[in-house]
């Protein structure tokens, strides 16, 4: 029988290979036995970098203090783009191939904030375009809005604009140093409700989590009113709860037609 081991270094060289890796051996040899001395001799180094008399280390960087002060200085939609791409504090961006800003209709009257990238928006560079982006896409079909509809747009970005490793849920520090970012970006998108798709989305502005509690009541976030609904990945595991799906669209529909 396969151990799990073997699954999980699978799907490691897996995540390897979507990286790039295309070889498993460097040009040269490593003698690995090295490297503990040569770590050793790095220490004294270090020691006395901390002596009297020698300058201080650089002081720690605080990411989400510069992630506020970057997003502040970003006047529109491009600079914030700008910004996030400049952006060097978060470890994400060193594994993803794209970074997935917004796709949508910018100044749409409902702003989607999923949870991160996938494959393939990594791939593509734009928000909800792999199997859950359609479904998706069809849930807004359905009470007659989309992406690329000028008569009736949205608006669509994620908690983080870096695909995770593997897809893995997102860590506290990484969405503490972003939310900066989507802050801002829904303040210079001016929509004039959220959606929040999925349970990271709620985490990150509404400090809570329970998607299945959460969905189809409208509330607050960001200073706008805040639908709360199921991600389109959990449907496409869960079909049956397409039904409540539903509802929250025409809840959605009711609220644009009556506001
Ligand atoms: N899931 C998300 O939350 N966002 C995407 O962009 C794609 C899948």
């Amino acid at each position: 029988m396969e151990s799990a081991t073997f699954h999980h270094d699978l799907a490691l060289l897996d995540w390897q290979v979507e990286l790039g890796a295309t070889e498993a051996i460097l040009d040269a040899p490593v003698n690995r036995y090295d490297l503990p001395a040569a770590t050793a001799a790095a220490k004294p180094a270090k020691a006395a970098a901390a002596k009297p008399g020698r300058p201080a280390p650089p002081p720690k960087v605080d990411p989400v203090a510069v992630a506020e002060q970057a997003a502040a200085a970003a006047q529109d939609l491009d600079a914030l783009r700008a910004v996030m791409a400049a952006f060097e504090h978060c470890e994400l961006k060193k594994g993803a191939r794209n970074l997935v800003f917004s796709d949508g209709i910018p100044g749409a009257p409902v702003m989607i904030v999923g949870e991160a990238p996938g494959r393939d928006e990594d791939r593509e560079g734009k928000p909800f375009v792999g199997r859950a982006g359609q479904l998706l896409d069809k849930m807004l079909g359905a009470i007659d809005r989309g992406r690329t509809r000028e008569d009736s747009p949205v608006y669509i970005t994620n908690v983080l604009p870096w695909r995770p490793p593997q897809n893995r849920d997102p860590k506290p520090d990484e969405i503490a140093m972003m939310k900066p970012f989507l802050l801002r970006h829904i303040a210079l998108a001016q929509p004039k409700v959220l959606v929040l798709v999925g349970n990271w989305s709620c985490q990150t502005l509404l400090g809570k989590r329970g998607i299945t509690r959460l969905r189809g009541e409208w509330t607050q976030a960001a200073g706008l009113p805040a639908l709360p609904i199921f991600h389109p990945a959990y449907l496409l595991r869960s079909p049956g709860f397409k039904r409540e799906a539903w509802a929250d669209l025409l809840s959605l529909k009711a609220h644009l037609r009556n506001g």
